[in-house]
C-alpha cells in the first residue's frame, strides 16, 4: 500500500507539472479528487488490512489527498498571480451603446421650449375621425384633402354618424378640437406626433412623417402674440439672431393665415442682399457659392400659423366672442434638416447608425 501511495504521489507530480493552463489543472484535480480517483479505492481496501496498519494506512491516505489539494491550490494560485490574473485597472471594454433617435431629440427640444413658456405637451392619437381631422377644422365636405387619394382611411364602422370615418390623421391639427372640447380656456398646448399621407416617397417627402402642433385660447389673443412665440421658438431653436417674416396663406382651420420663414440661418441672406436691399443680409457683400440652406433665397420656410377661425372654437363649444386663439403646426423631420443640414428625409427612417450615432 505504501508503495502504491507513492507512484500515485509521483504521478500526480509529474501530471500537475506538465499542466500548463487552469484547465488541464482542474482536469488533474478531478482525476485525483473527485469522486472515480484512484485514492478513494485504496480507502476501500484499507477495509482488508490487519486492525494494525489500518490507521497509518488511513492517515497516510488522507495526507496524501492533502498533498494534492494543497499542490492544485498553489498551482491555482501561480496561475492567478500570472498572465491569468485580473487587472481591475485594466480599461474595460465599452458595449457599443444606442444613441437618442434625432427625431425623438427634436421634437423634446421644441417642447422644451414650448413648456418653458407656459404650453403643455399633448400627444395624441394617430388613428383619428373625419370629424377631428376634417369637419371640427372647418374643412369643407368637399375639400381635396378628404379624398381617399390624400388620406388613408381605415376600414372600420365608424363610432357614430357626426365623427365620420376612422382615418391616420394626416396632420396633428387635430389635437385642438380634441383638447379643447375637454377643456376650458386659458390653453396654450404644444402636440407633437406621427401623421400619415399617401405621398410618394422622394427626398423630401414620405408617407409617414412627424408635426408639431401649438395652439393658444384665451381672452384677448391676437396676432402679435402669435408672432412673438413664434420669433421666440425660432431664435431658441435656429439661432438667437434670427428674423422671421409672415407670408399671407390660407388654411380652412385659421383666420388670417400665414407661412413664417425665419432669415436663413446659415448665409444670413447675405447673397440676397446684392439684389434686394430688403433681404434679411440688409446690404451685406455676396460670398461666393450657394448658399446650401436657403439656396440664396435668404429666407426659410418653416411652419404654418393663424388665428383659430371662430368656427373652430364654435365646434369644440367655446364661444369665439369671448375668446381668441393661435395656432400653428411645423413638419418635424423639415425643420431637422434644415437644422442639421440633411439632404434626404428617408435618412431618418432608415435605421443606418452611421447615419443615426451624428446626432
Ligand atoms: N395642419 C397644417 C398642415 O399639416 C399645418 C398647420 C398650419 C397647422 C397652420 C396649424 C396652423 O395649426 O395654424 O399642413
Amino acid at each position: 500500500m505504501k508503495q502504491e501511495i507513492e507512484k500515485l504521489k509521483q504521478e500526480f507530480k509529474s501530471e500537475l507539472a506538465t499542466a500548463s493552463e487552469t484547465a488541464a489543472v482542474e482536469a488533474v484535480r478531478v482525476k485525483y479528487l473527485g469522486r472515480k480517483a484512484a485514492v478513494n479505492g485504496l480507502f476501500m481496501r484499507m477495509a482488508g488490512l490487519p486492525h494494525e496498519e489500518k490507521a497509518a494506512c488511513g492517515r497516510a491516505l488522507n495526507q496524501l489527498k492533502q498533498f494534492f489539494a494543497g499542490e492544485i491550490e498553489a498551482k491555482t494560485q501561480a496561475f492567478c498571480g500570472g498572465e491569468e490574473k485580473i487587472d481591475l485597472t485594466f480599461p474595460g471594454e465599452l458595449a457599443p451603446g444606442g444613441s437618442r433617435h434625432v427625431l425623438s431629440a427634436v421634437i423634446e427640444a421644441v417642447c422644451d421650449i414650448f413648456e418653458k413658456i407656459g404650453f403643455t405637451v399633448a400627444w395624441g392619437d394617430e388613428v383619428e375621425d373625419e370629424w377631428h381631422n376634417f369637419a371640427a377644422l372647418n374643412f369643407p365636405v368637399d375639400h381635396p384633402s378628404r379624398d381617399d387619394f390624400d388620406t388613408f382611411y381605415l376600414d372600420l364602422p365608424p363610432a357614430s354618424k357626426r365623427s365620420g370615418k376612422y382615418l391616420l390623421r394626416c396632420h396633428t391639427s387635430p389635437s385642438q378640437p380634441r383638447i379643447m372640447k375637454e377643456h376650458k380656456p386659458p390653453l396654450a398646448v404644444i402636440s407633437p406626433g406621427r401623421v400619415y399621407r399617401p405621398d410618394q416617397v422622394d427626398a423630401t417627402h414620405s408617407f409617414m412623417f412627424s408635426q408639431i402642433e401649438g395652439f393658444a385660447v384665451a381672452r384677448d389673443i391676437d396676432f402679435a402674440h402669435l408672432k412673438g412665440t413664434l420669433l421666440h421658438f425660432a431664435r431658441s431653436f435656429f439661432s438667437p439672431d434670427v428674423k422671421m417674416r409672415l407670408r399671407p396663406h390660407f388654411f380652412p382651420f385659421t383666420e388670417p393665415s400665414a407661412e413664417a420663414d425665419i432669415s436663413c440661418f446659415m448665409c444670413k441672406g447675405k447673397k440676397q442682399a446684392d439684389e434686394n436691399p430688403r433681404s434679411p443680409g440688409g446690404g451685406v457683400k455676396t460670398p461666393r457659392g450657394k448658399c446650401s440652406v436657403c439656396k440664396d433665397k435668404g429666407w426659410i420656410e418653416v411652419l404654418g400659423c393663424g388665428m383659430i377661425h371662430p368656427n373652430v372654437l364654435e365646434a369644440c363649444g367655446i364661444d369665439s366672442k369671448e375668446y381668441q386663439g393661435f395656432a400653428f403646426g411645423m413638419g418635424v423631420e423639415r425643420i431637422a434638416m434644415l437644422k442639421y443640414g440633411v439632404n434626404d428625409i428617408r435618412l431618418f427612417y432608415e435605421n443606418d447608425k452611421r447615419f443615426l450615432e451624428q446626432f
